[in-house]
């Protein structure tokens, strides 16, 4: 993964493929970002008009590329754009860095060392740019010739190695904890996406298991796995009803992080299914190319306590992986069928595709038994939820519209895109069963909030929680933009982390 250093060298001297610099559209034409004072000088204050000459604008997204000033070490200069200049008294904001970051990486993948000097103000600054470029600069390359110690110079698109970055305080206690903060998460993050872009031939419920025990022994963290003999011993309905039809068994992982100091816990819930066919009621073709992603909530909620753990945050995370593979068979389970939940109720299956809140279900209520301060489960839920609110967007339900809130902010401080979405009362009566207590299908419209209420049915008594369908960003089907790479995204794991860091400084709930 991409290394990072804070540096307060002189641009000129570095031995570096590039120099990264900011530029940002003016009233005018294009106007160089504070950060880059040294590199404009050496162009003598010319490098605005050499942009604007170069047809730049400093629009969000914009890579320019130009030779360095005679007298640099490094051969190129990439001027970044990073959108509309600040207001007055006002700076870039963390995620404007972020994006720019991450575009500067991605326009430099086959590069081994580059130098960023994009105007950081303060110390989140410096967190935002490291993690714009870590997360830029990630590739999934273990299926290719180079990622099997082939050559990776091969194709040149080797992830930028090596990042410096320029205009921070190196020995600043608080640019040292945002850059390691930034670190921890991405790497995290990363490996959440790798998990999303593994093929589903390969990470089943028990690879999966296999990796957050593994993970957990790395980390300080107790795991605990419940394989299908413990699942049935435990009467977990939802989860076996789901797996039936797959050859791969289904899996729940328990991820017990605890802090001595803790005052406050919480406990994340993910969907894992490792792949999604639609079971008995199979998906067309064309709805079941990128179902490898189902399993995106799981991956977000384990990156995200393994990053807690890392952080040594003062709160205790718990992870819930609801594992188990969607596949139609001569052992699947049947729409018509009735499935004893973990909880007690029964659930009738109208349709073997909605099978993302019954795993969930048995998860969140087992969940509920250690009787957490807060539940937040995360899910590639629902299409209706795409349909809603796009690709980028995540939806929020909760049983709480303070907590609910209070989610959407956190989302929005660490640069994801998040909306609230109600839990209308009069659409439970859709999911009314003639034969179970039960039904996980209800009216089609509003299909998103459906899925919502049907968990709902399924936490404790008293416990708040909230939901997260994340369907629509988990997985990125069209062309890599900001910090963002195609495929799995890693959707939600900063937004889950910021909920651990602000319940452990008592700021949340
Ligand atoms: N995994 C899908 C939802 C999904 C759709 C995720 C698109 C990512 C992109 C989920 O299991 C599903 O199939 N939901 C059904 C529910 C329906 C049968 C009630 C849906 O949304 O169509
Ligand atoms: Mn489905
Ligand atoms: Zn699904």
């Amino acid at each position: 993964m991409t290394a990072l250093t804070l540096s307060t060298a002189a641009a000129s001297g570095l031995r570096a493929d590039a120099i990264v610099v900011g530029v940002a559209k003016g009233p005018k034409g294009p106007v160089v970002a504070p950060g880059a004072e040294a590199v404009d000088k050496a162009y003598d204050g010319g490098l605005a008009a050499i942009l604007e000459t170069l047809g730049a604008t400093g629009a969000e997204g914009e890579v320019t590329k130009l030779p360095a000033p005679s007298g640099f070490k490094a051969p190129v200069v990439v001027a970044v754009g990073l959108g509309a200049v600040p207001e007055k008294d006002e700076s870039f904001s963390a995620e404007a860095l972020r994006r720019a970051a991450g575009v500067a990486a991605r326009a430099l993948a086959g590069a081994k060392k580059a130098a960023f000097a994009l105007p950081v103000t303060d110390a989140a600054d410096a967190g935002a740019v490291a993690e714009g470029a870590r997360l830029g600069a990630y590739a999934f390359d273990a299926y290719k010739e180079t990622g099997r110690g082939g050559s990776a110079a091969k194709n040149g698109k080797a992830p930028l190695a090596e990042v410096t970055l320029l205009g921070g305080k190196p020995r600043d206690a608080a640019y040292k904890a945002a850059v390691a903060r930034a670190t921890a998460v991405t790497e995290e993050l990363n490996r959440a996406r790798d998990l999303i872009n593994t093929p589903p031939n390969d990470l089943t419920p028990e690879a999966f298991a296999a990796v957050a025990t593994a993970a957990g022994k790395e980390h300080g963290i107790k795991v605990q796995v419940l394989d299908e003999k413990a699942l049935a011993k435990g009467g977990y309905g939802g989860i076996l009803g789901v797996g039936a039809g797959s050859a791969a068994a289904p899996r729940l992982v328990k991820l017990s992080y605890t802090s001595p100091k803790a005052k406050k816990s919480l406990a994340f819930v993910g969907k894992g299914i490792t792949y999604d066919s639609g079971g008995i009621s199979l998906k067309p073709a064309g709805h079941n190319e990128t179902m490898k992603c189902d399993m995106s909530g799981a991956a977000a909620v384990f990156a995200a306590v393994v990053a807690a753990a890392r952080l040594g945050l003062e709160v205790n995370v718990t992870g819930w992986l609801a594992l188990a593979e969607n596949m139609p068979s001569g052992s699947a389970t049947r729409p018509g069928d009735v499935l004893r939940m973990y909880s007690g109720k029964t659930v009738e299956v109208l349709n073997t595709d909605a099978e993302g809140r019954l795993v969930l279900a048995d998860a969140l209520w087992k969940a509920s038994e250690d009787k957490p301060d807060a539940i937040v489960d995360v899910a590639t839920l629902t299409g209706a939820m795409v349909l809603a609110l796009g690709s980028r967007t995540f939806g929020v339900m909760a049983n709480d519209d303070a907590f609910r809130g209070s989610i959407v902010e956190a989302a929005e401080e660490v640069g994801e895109e998040s909306w609230p979405m109600p839990l209308p009362e009069h659409l439970r009566k859709g999911m009314d069963s003639p034969t179970a207590d039960i039904a996980n299908m209800g009216e089609r419209m509003g299909g998103g909030l459906v899925a919502g209420l049907f968990l709902r049915e399924f936490i404790g008594e008293g416990i708040t929680w909230a939901h997260l369908d994340i369907a629509g960003p988990a997985f990125n089907e069209a062309g890599p933009f900001g910090y963002t790479p195609k495929g799995g995204t890693g959707s939600a794991v900063r937004t889950l982390v910021r909920l651990a860091e602000l319940t452990a400084a008592g700021d949340l709930g």
